[in-house]
């Protein structure tokens, strides 16, 4: 088995998943500023079963992207482990990870996601699916809780698996993605995991990225919602210079456009107009936003929003 986890520099720095969000475009946006390891939007694993078109294009990746880890989620371990064969001959990432974090109603609707973790037996069933029937190397993402289930009860009843890595989400699933981050928890995750531990949550900025490091003591960290509008944390974190290298109006406007060409080219249209909300992350703030985000929240098309930004 290739485990690409421990050929990485430490402090690994990866693009933590998130749903309509981080697809191919955005994940080779921040690949350009050199995130180590990217993962896909969460992938129906039931989906795959019933050979969903829109699934199977949601895991496409451009090989620029690897390392690539595409994330599932569901709760049937029949439906996990034929997706996983289906991925590892067919899609080919670099590794396939496990939602164990996600607290969306649609999706614990389904007995998946978050709410998995405070169902030990049903969880370590899917992680042994997966790690069953695939080559690749399997990751967790979990939550610092759920229930009465901590991310040391999670990690300790599965520590026999072959799990290569894990990121925790240092917040409880009543937080949902805001709040304080408990480090301490994620600190101590080390006592009952031997791979690689991947801390996520609040980071955006330097600071708040070695704040996590040296807090945890993690070998990296996920970042989430800092890369919306500003993708170039990656580059900032790994360069440690964020005060001097503030990110030009003229450079973001080209940061934007490179982002829009590589959607159109993927999705198109279709794909112009789910990229407004990235449109508006990338210039809240900039003089005259207020402006611009009335037009870019239209745009249809490229050529729309490159006229907003004349960029000739
Ligand atoms: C809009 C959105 C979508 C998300 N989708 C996923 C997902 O598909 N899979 C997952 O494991 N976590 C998902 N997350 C959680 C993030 O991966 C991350 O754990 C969370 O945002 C905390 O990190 P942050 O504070 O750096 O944003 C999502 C978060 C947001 C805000």
């Amino acid at each position: 088995m290739k485990n690409f986890w421990q050929k990485l520099h430490k402090p690994i720095y990866a693009l933590a998943p998130m749903a309509g969000i981080t697809d191919s475009a955005f994940r080779q946006v921040c690949k350009s500023f050199g995130v180590d390891v990217v993962y896909s939007e969460m992938i129906s694993a039931t989906a795959i079963v019933y050979d969903s078109k829109k699934t199977l294009e949601l895991m496409k990746f451009d090989k620029k992207e690897r390392p690539y880890v595409v994330q599932l989620f569901g709760s049937n371990p029949e439906h996990f482990a034929f997706a996983t064969k289906y991925i590892t001959k067919n899609i080919k990432p670099d590794g396939i990870d496990i939602n164990f974090g996600c607290p969306a109603k649609k999706v614990s609707k389904q007995g998946a996601g978050a709410i998995l973790m405070d169902n030990l037996e049903l969880a370590r069933l899917i992680v042994e699916a997966v790690i069953n029937n695939t080559n690749l190397p399997v990751s967790v993402k979990v939550r610092s809780q759920v229930g009465q289930t901590t991310v040391l009860d999670f990690l300790k009843y599965l520590a026999d698996l072959d799990i290569k890595a894990v990121m925790i989400h240092g917040r409880t699933v009543n937080q949902g993605h805001s709040g304080l981050v408990d480090y301490e928890i994620i600190k101590k995750a080390r006592k009952y995991f031997k791979g690689i531990i991947l801390a996520n949550g609040g980071v955006k900025s330097v600071f708040d990225a070695n704040n996590l490091l040296k807090k945890t003591k993690a070998d990296g960290i996920g970042i989430g919602q800092g890369a919306l509008g500003k993708p170039w944390i990656f580059k900032e974190v790994k360069s440690q210079k964020s005060v001097k290298s503030k990110v030009s109006r003229e450079e973001i406007f080209k940061i934007i456009l490179k982002h829009a060409k590589l959607v159109n080219k993927l999705k198109r249209d279709q794909g112009i107009i789910e990229m407004r909300k990235h449109l508006c992350w990338y210039i809240a703030g900039m003089d005259g936003a207020k402006d611009l985000r009335e037009k870019l929240v239209k745009v249809k098309n490229l050529s729309e929003i490159k006229e907003i930004l004349i960029v000739k």
